[in-house]
């Protein structure tokens, strides 16, 4: 079964990334097609990007930089779960993402993006998409945003998400556009066996 890895975007201290990734988690478990696997980059700690060389080459000289490889490689695919930070993507999200190179490429990806504002962090993925088209991720044309996403959740009980009505819905359709942009893949793979 292919894994998905759900990556939280947010590092902060009292973020509300790990509420809204551990939800998701929960429904993609129940959608039944993947593997799940969350990524919480408050955890990977990068620094920022410190490789002498560019990540397409692969060459790594820290062990940083090795671990993530690592850990961005058993991921078949990714939901990026993503705040809006004045007005884009976050600066650790763009930083993790720069850290590696061969190790996105075919690799379909979500969004999966929230603000306390009522937007939703429709701009932040807008943003993010042409450079992910540019790295060699096949980027699913569905997104997901939550607006007003203090509102949902509880400062008290960080763990606590409180998912609008249709989100749930909406983020089966966006795994069922994940396992379909993975189709080609697992078909080039059975031509080479
Ligand atoms: C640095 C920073 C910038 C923000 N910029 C926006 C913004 O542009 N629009 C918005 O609606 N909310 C903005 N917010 C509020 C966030 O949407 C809200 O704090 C959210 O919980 C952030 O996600 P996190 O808790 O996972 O860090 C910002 C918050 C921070 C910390």
């Amino acid at each position: 079964m292919p894994r998905l890895q759900i990556v939280i975007a947010s590092t902060r201290p009292g973020r509300v990334g790990p509420a809204v990734a551990t939800w998701a988690a929960a429904e993609a478990g129940r959608h039944g097609g993947f593997e799940i696997e969350t990524v919480d980059l408050a955890e990977a700690d990068l620094p920022f990007f410190d490789e002498p060389g560019h990540p397409s080459e692969g060459a790594y000289v820290h062990q940083h930089t090795k671990d993530w490889s690592a850990t961005v490689s058993r991921g078949d695919a990714y939901l990026f779960v993503m705040p809006m930070y004045n007005g884009a993507f976050t600066a650790p999200l763009k930083n993790a993402i720069d850290f590696l190179y061969q190790e996105w490429q075919d690799k379909p990806v979500a969004l999966l993006s929230y603000t306390a504002g009522p937007s939703g962090g429709v701009p932040a993925v807008e943003m993010l998409r042409p450079i992910l088209t540019r790295i060699g991720f096949r980027a699913a044309q569905r997104s997901l945003s939550v607006p007003g996403v203090g509102e949902l959740t509880d400062p008290a009980d960080p763990s606590v998400f409180h998912a609008p009505a249709d989100l749930a819905g909406d983020l089966k359709g966006v795994l069922d556009e994940l396992t379909e942009l993975l189709a080609p893949l697992d078909a080039s793979d059975a031509a080479q066996v």
